[in-house]
């Protein structure tokens, strides 16, 4: 555990080094997620639709910002691990899981951008939905993608599996995962010279605002790929722990180094802010070597959800740790 030292405010404030480009993208890839993403945006599209007691610009607030052009990783987590987990006959869709987790992930964007939260203007490249629609429209289409999230498993399941996918995520979404890391990452701007600004407490932060949707996300991909073993249940686990690790990590990074076209948001907010980063702990380095090492650590676990007819899915998921790594927004 390391305590920052207030009297050494470099290691609050780091100076930014460029972004290191590593993509190891391939073709075989690129059409692949390419293809996946324009399902999931279909699903999602879909589950959008206008209904004779929704107001038309509730929806039209929803849909802005779901819509919106996100990387869609959460989705692509549940679909890629329901194809490491696939048995043949037992499967059921992906489709309602990995929108459930893309819904749940826009409305905690909404919410984040807020004035009482961090106050962001720009989101994915376009204004953020309080600044388009208004607070009030805000913070309620987010709170209606958080019901049509739960409503979506309910009704896309048959009921045992409905039941453990919404206990899964709303563990997940709820005040022991990302809504409790989100109440301490506000609380951690607070906590500028402190003592209390530790790497343990950190790692809890992330591990429970950003870490938590994804680990559920390859958990609800293990349910409905009808791998419903303890065993892999628990790699996947494992394997989203690390790997929603190093997003966040990622996602400090590049508040530090990236900018503001390719990332879609503005930069070097975290340090403004006063809020507790891996950047602001760590230094640039050093915080590139973490999440280089939790990558290989989500990738240990995916070694054990191998099996002979697997290769393929394992593969890409594989392939989806580097990139989430090397990724520049
Ligand atoms: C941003 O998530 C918020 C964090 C949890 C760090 P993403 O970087 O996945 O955002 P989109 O979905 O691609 O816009
Ligand atoms: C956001 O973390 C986490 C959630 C939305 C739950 P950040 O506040 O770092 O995300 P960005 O940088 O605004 O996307
Ligand atoms: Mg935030
Ligand atoms: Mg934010
Ligand atoms: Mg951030």
């Amino acid at each position: 555990v390391t305590a920052i030292d207030p009297d050494n405010p470099t290691q609050i404030r780091p100076e930014p080094t460029g972004i290191r480009s590593e993509s190891l993208r391939t073709p075989a890839l690129e059409s692949y997620l390419r293809d996946r993403r324009q399902e999931i945006e279909h699903h999602l599209d879909q589950l959008l639709h206008p209904e004779p007691d929704i107001p038309p610009s509730l929806l039209e607030a929803m849909r802005y910002s779901v819509l919106a052009p996100g990387k869609r990783l959460r989705p692509l987590l549940v679909v890629l691990a329901a194809e490491v987990c696939a048995r043949q006959e037992q499967a059921e869709s992906p489709w309602p899981a990995a929108c459930a987790v893309e819904l749940i992930h826009a409305y905690s964007l909404i919410h984040d951008d807020l004035p009482a939260m961090d106050d962001d203007d720009l989101r994915r490249g376009q204004p953020t939905c309080h600044k388009k629609f208004g607070e009030a429209l805000a913070i309620l289409a987010g709170d209606a993608l958080q019901a049509l999230a739960f409503q979506t498993l309910a009704e896309g399941y048959p009921p045992a599996l409905a039941g453990s996918c919404c206990g899964v995520l709303a563990r997940a979404a709820g005040a022991a995962g990302m809504v409790g890391g989100q109440v301490e990452d506000l609380a951690g701007e607070q906590l500028q010279g402190s003592t209390e600004r530790t790497l343990a407490v950190l790692e809890g932060v992330h591990l429970r605002k950003t870490g938590a949707l994804i680990q559920a996300a390859c958990v609800l991909g293990g349910l409905v790929g009808a791998m419903n073993e303890k065993n892999r249940l628990e790699a996947l686990r494992g394997f989203g722990r690390c790997l929603g690790l190093a997003f966040q990590v990622v996602d400090d990074l590049l508040d530090v180094e990236g900018n503001c076209d390719q990332t879609g948001k503005r930069v070097g907010k975290d340090a403004a802010r006063g809020k507790l980063t891996y950047p602001g702990l760590l230094g640039v380095g050093r915080s590139r070597e973490l999440a280089r090492s939790l990558a290989q650590e989500a990738r240990d676990h995916l070694a054990h959800l191998r099996l002979p007819h697997n290769g393929t899915p394992v593969a890409r998921l594989d392939d989806l740790v580097t990139l989430v790594v090397a990724r520049e927004n």
